[in-house]
């Protein structure tokens, strides 16, 4: 299991609900996390590893030592947002080195389904909040480079130019 970099196309395509809640899917979900703490990550979404489907996980502890705060959603879905908005710095393991600010919601109810499939409802509030809006907006092939304002756009736009040269150089060998 490897990390997507920009801009794979596998980060912008649709992705499919989870219908089996096996083995193989709990097994995604280890490998998954590993890879988000060896790479210093405090959430991931399955299409960042090129699994087009509706997973994602996340700790806001972001360690491994810290393996109550980790949290697994299937088939997230947003029931209702708080009005109030803040913008933060955020990160992505799929651009390495780019940060930007983006504007979430602080506050957000959300229902998912847990690895036996059982549906349950989560109140998210301030940094857990803000890691499910950027991995749930990976579930619908959107990217933090979308929702980075005008100024902190303006300021990585050099380095997205690069990472769709370094792609399609390595595309091409
Ligand atoms: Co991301």
């Amino acid at each position: 299991m490897d990390i997507v970099l920009y801009p794979d196309p596998r980060l912008r395509a649709k992705n499919k609900a989870i219908d089996s809640f096996d083995d193989a899917l709990a097994k995604t979900v280890r490998e998954m996390f590993e890879l988000m703490y060896a790479t210093k990550g405090v959430g991931l979404a399955a299409p960042q590893v090129g699994l087009n489907i509706k997973l994602l996980v996340f700790n806001a502890a972001g360690d491994a030592e810290n393996s109550e705060s980790e949290i697994v959603l299937c088939n997230p879905k947003i029931k209702s947002k708080g009005k109030d908005k803040e913008s933060a710095e955020e990160g992505c393991l799929s651009f390495p080195q780019i940060f930007g600010n983006v504007m979430r919601h602080v506050s957000i109810v959300i229902e998912a389904q847990n690895l036996q499939g059982d549906t349950f409802e989560l109140e998210l509030e301030d940094w857990q909040s803000r890691i499910f809006q950027h991995e749930n907006d990976h579930l619908e092939g959107m990217l933090f480079i979308d929702r980075m304002t005008p100024a902190s756009k303006a300021m990585v736009k050099n380095y997205l130019t690069d990472m769709r040269e370094d792609y399609d150089a390595n595309a091409n060998t």
